[in-house]
């Protein structure tokens, strides 16, 4: 168990089916809204797939923040580790759960021997950006993201 700035003490654990309608909440604060049902679908098939994992903190029995970390395999980089989506709620931010989520993720690569951990951010961000250079990220390079819808 670890306590924040404020002195309320929070754990980690891995995500459940019954986390789902606090993770589509938070997911939302993301930017990213989703259902419940939703949530606990695709957390269903991130817990079948390999390498994939999805943490919660829990503080005074609510889950106040979710990341999900997973191998990234590509033919033009080696393995590495991804930080795929990491939110605090909104009203227990700067507390340092964010870092200890993180320290998770790196954790979490560590003991897989991959040797690198990468995270994507959008460019409005700018809160993250100073969290993730704050806690040793180099920012790496600018992107587009193209997407076309196939079906709808
Ligand atoms: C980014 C985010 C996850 C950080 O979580 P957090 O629990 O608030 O971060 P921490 O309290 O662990 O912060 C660790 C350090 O990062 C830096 N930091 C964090 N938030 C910051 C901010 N808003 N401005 C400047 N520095 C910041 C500080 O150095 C901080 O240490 P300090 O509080 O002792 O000064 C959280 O703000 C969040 O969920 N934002 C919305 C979603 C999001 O952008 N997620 C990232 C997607 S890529």
């Amino acid at each position: 168990m670890q306590h924040d700035s404020h002195n309320k003490p929070f754990t980690f654990r891995s995500a459940r089916p019954a986390d789902a309608p606090r993770l589509a909440e938070l997911s939302s604060q993301l930017g990213y809204p989703a259902t419940a049902q939703e949530i606990r679908r695709r957390l269903a098939a991130l817990a079948r797939a390999r390498a994939q994992r999805v943490l919660v903190a829990v503080q005074g029995g609510e889950v106040v923040a979710w990341m999900h970390v997973g191998l990234r395999r590509s033919l033009e980089m080696a393995p590495c580790a991804e930080v795929v989506a990491l939110v605090v709620d909104a009203a227990v931010r700067r507390a340092g759960i964010g870092r200890a989520l993180l320290a998770r993720a790196e954790a979490w690569a560590r003991a897989r021997a991959l040797p690198v951990i990468l995270v994507r951010s959008n460019i409005l961000r700018g809160e993250a950006h100073a969290f993730y250079e704050a806690l040793g990220y180099r920012r790496m390079k600018t992107q587009h993201v193209y997407q076309k819808t196939l079906c709808s």
